[in-house]
């Protein structure tokens, strides 16, 4: 059923655990929900969020407008062949237990993106990514509703201009089209993407490669990286690994041999944010609540009762430091409000 709120606490809905409130948060369970309320209510003049499960997301005050919570649940293969099956899931489906679910019935593709935060709506607006693999590999199609004409709109793969962390949702479609629900091609015979040598070396404790072994190796190697968001308020990479011109990585690296690189094609670099910054001194460093993970510097935490403001402080103060010691600029993974 449909709910309004007014004056409605976002803690539980953002990993940070950032105390922010929201003017409006309207919860709805199906598409037709959203629909009549888009018909009784034009949103022309409000600010309006659309809020998953709050992982990739850093309020930096209240949030003076309406947020737009799908609650939409479901899943069902809706065509099978010898090779493959299609999935639709509902966007409030929680991604991870989507991932144990694929890698209990034997349809690979997406285990390598196990044990990321957040639900199946979110998974294509940054096209999620993990260990060499993906969300837009599986995606083949998705359905949204469009705020501005309450139609249901479907984009295929190639609608969607996925990138590395980037989609047309992060960019000229932001906030104007509501996915409710994502089709996910997967394999029953799956090719393993095995590229991460972390991964490799852990699978040599076990007798038999297979889609379950692989989701408790990356599962296991998160564990031991990334910080609990129930324990420390986090949202993950807080930076995006910057893509710099490779004669540009190749001036770099004279300067700063030990700098890790992965060359993209013939004229990009990727270099990573994580080692930028530990470099610049901030891994394990805080200004008051507002900290720098003491195990990976690329992700931001709240020690406690941090402000949003306050991290996104942290984080200019660390954009700046990068740019001074590097000239690299940082951008932003997280969205901040
Ligand atoms: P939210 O934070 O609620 O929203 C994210 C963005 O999507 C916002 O702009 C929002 O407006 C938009 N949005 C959400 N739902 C919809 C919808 N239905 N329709 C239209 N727009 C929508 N990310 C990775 O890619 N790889 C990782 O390995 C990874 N590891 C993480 C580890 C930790 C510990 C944490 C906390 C985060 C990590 N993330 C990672 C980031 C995050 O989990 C993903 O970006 C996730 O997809 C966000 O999902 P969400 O439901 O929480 O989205
Ligand atoms: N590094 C450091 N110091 C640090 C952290 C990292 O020197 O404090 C170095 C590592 O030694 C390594 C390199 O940086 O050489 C890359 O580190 P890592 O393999 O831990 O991955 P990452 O680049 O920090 C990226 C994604 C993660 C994803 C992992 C695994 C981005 C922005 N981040 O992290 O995604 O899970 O690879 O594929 O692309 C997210 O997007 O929120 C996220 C967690």
């Amino acid at each position: 059923m449909a709910i309004l709120h007014e004056n409605y606490a976002l803690k539980p809905y953002n990993t940070f655990g950032i105390e922010a409130k929201a003017n409006y948060f309207f919860q709805f369970d199906t598409v037709s929900e959203i629909q009549s309320f888009l018909d009784d209510n034009t949103l022309d003049n409000v600010d309006y969020l659309i809020l998953g499960g709050g992982s990739n997301i850093l309020f930096t005050d209240d949030y003076e407008g309406l947020i737009l919570h799908p609650n939409i649940k479901g899943m069902e293969i809706i065509e099978e062949n010898e090779d493959t099956v299609l999935v639709k899931a509902g966007a409030n489906e929680n991604w991870d237990e989507f991932v144990e679910w694929a890698v209990t019935k034997g349809y690979g593709g997406i285990e390598n993106l196990s044990n990321i935060p957040g639900v199946v709506g979110a998974t294509p607006v940054q096209n999620i990514g993990a260990y060499g693999v993906e969300a837009c590999q599986t995606i083949e199609k998705l359905d949204a509703i469009s705020i501005e004409s309450k139609r249901q709109v479907e984009f295929q793969n190639f609608h969607c201009d996925f990138e590395y962390r980037n989609s047309v949702f992060k960019n000229e479609y932001k906030n104007l089209f509501i996915i409710t629900h994502v089709y996910f091609r997967l394999n029953k015979n799956p090719e393993f993407n095995l590229e991460y040598g972390a991964i490799q070396n852990e699978l040599k404790n076990y007798s038999d490669v297979n889609l379950k072994n692989i989701r408790e190796v990356i599962i296991k190697i998160r564990e031991s990286k990334l910080p609990d968001p129930e324990v420390i308020g986090n949202a993950g990479s807080f930076f995006k690994n910057p893509i710099v011109e490779t004669r540009f990585a190749e001036k770099l690296l004279k300067k700063f041999p030990d700098c890790p690189n992965y060359e993209l094609d013939n004229t990009n670099t990727k270099l990573a944010a994580g080692w930028l910054i530990e470099q610049c001194d901030w891994k394990g460093k805080h200004v008051g609540q507002a900290g720098v993970h003491k195990d990976q510097a690329l992700v931001l935490v709240n020690l406690g009762n941090a402000k949003g403001f306050e991290v996104l402080k942290l984080a200019n103060d660390i954009r700046k430091s990068v740019i001074l010691k590097f000239g690299v600029k940082l951008e932003m993974e997280v969205n901040a409000i």
